[in-house]
């Protein structure tokens, strides 16, 4: 059977033959993406290393990321001295957490998680192996928090007081396990550990029979079930990068239909994605936190990582109708974004330009 246009990525998989898409036609221009990029460096503070300093702390490592995907897309190097000087001043022992000792080992594995595969991406922008060793020492520190005494497994999110197996923890988890095997010749040891977690994800409970992913588990003796929590996009984006770097690892096809069903379920659900447009579940009753802002980048930043391996490219089409979207409706004339992509714009900081910055990046041709 060959590709037909507009078949969904479950048929693409299933397709005998894939006519590759014709070229998309972007309106994610460099110009435009550019533009928000050097907007949200408006936000970044050279004396703490962090973008906005008073917003939470895994946004800067969050923002960090996304500029280091945007270097590694257009080949610019632009904001090396910026990322050297975060590293340097971040990676000392945090003020919250001197236990951890520094090399952004936190007091919330999730925290952790994000600046890790910050480093593997910037490992992979330098080959600079000092990266590759702050990498593989966080996942040290994160798998220290696996725990076998209740829901069967699973990394703890919360340190202090060891509580809460969630989504989240447990998909950066997947991914950073993922890619340190697909960047490190030879390995078997962290591919052991990625296929660890997955074995134990898929088996929690937390991807609900809608195939998507609630915030975590609720524990009931030493047993656990879903606990129902919201589904936060990035709740439905890290497992999709997770998943792709699993597929990269093994070549196992049904993890690549797993993350079709779950990215499915996302751009056809009416509370994620009303009239088609990404929305995190925070903007229709006004209650974001300074976290929730962030969460739709990540989506995006991990279903481009799904789509580049996936033949026939199913998500171009919903990537590029976000940006047309974002663009016309949720932007102000200095660059900026605002909260909803479906407009209109509200105000900024950093969580909203960076979701904005990841979206740009991800509808970029590779
Ligand atoms: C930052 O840059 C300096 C000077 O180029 C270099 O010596 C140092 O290794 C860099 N630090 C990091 C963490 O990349
Ligand atoms: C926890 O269980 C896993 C199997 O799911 C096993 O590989 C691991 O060694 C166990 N960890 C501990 C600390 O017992
Ligand atoms: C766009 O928003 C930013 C951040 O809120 C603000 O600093 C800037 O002045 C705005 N630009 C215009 C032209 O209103």
């Amino acid at each position: 059977m060959p590709w037909v246009i507009g078949a969904s990525c479950l048929a693409l998989l299933a397709a005998v033959t894939v006519v590759q898409a014709a070229p998309s036609n972007p309106i994610a221009s460099l110009h435009v993406t550019s533009a928000a990029v050097e907007s949200m460096m408006d936000f970044y503070d050279p004396v703490t290393g962090r973008w906005q300093p008073d917003a939470p702390w895994w946004t800067t490592g969050n923002a960090l990321q996304a500029l280091l995907d945007y270097m590694t897309k257009t080949g610019s190097r632009q904001y090396m001295p910026q990322v050297n000087n975060t590293v340097v001043i971040q990676s000392a022992p945090l003020p919250w957490w001197p236990s951890g000792d520094g090399d952004f080992r936190a007091d919330s594995t999730d925290d952790t998680g994000w600046w890790a595969l910050a480093m593997v991406r910037l490992y992979q922008l330098t080959r600079d192996p000092k990266y590759l060793t702050i990498a593989r020492e966080d996942e040290a520190y994160i798998y220290s928090f696996w725990d076998n005494s209740t829901c069967g497994g699973g990394i703890l999110w919360d340190i202090p007081t060891r509580s809460y197996k969630n989504a989240i923890s447990n998909e950066l988890y997947l991914k950073l396990t993922a890619s340190l095997h697909n960047n490190i010749p030879n390995d078997k040891f962290y591919l052991s550990r990625a296929l660890q977690e997955w074995e134990w994800f898929k088996a929690s409970g937390m991807i609900n029979s809608a195939n998507l992913v609630n915030d975590g588990l609720s524990t009931q003796g030493t047993t656990c079930i879903n606990n129902g929590g919201t589904t936060y996009t990035y709740n439905q984006g890290v497992i999709l990068g997770g998943l792709a770097q699993l597929y990269m690892a093994t070549g196992d096809q049904s993890l690549l239909e797993t993350a079709c069903r779950i990215a499915d379920a996302v751009i056809s659900s009416p509370l994620l994605s009303p009239n088609g447009i990404l929305t995190e579940p925070c903007e229709a009753t006004e209650t974001c936190d300074p976290d929730g802002p962030a969460f739709k980048g990540v989506f995006v930043r991990n279903l481009d990582e799904l789509d580049n391996i996936l033949p026939g490219h199913p998500y171009r089409r919903y990537l590029n109708d976000q940006v047309r979207s974002m663009y016309t409706a949720d932007r102000n004339s200095s660059n900026f974004y605002g909260l909803k992509w479906a407009g209109p714009f509200d105000q900024t900081e950093i969580a909203r330009q960076t979701s904005a910055v990841s979206l740009l990046v991800a509808a970029l041709e590779g």
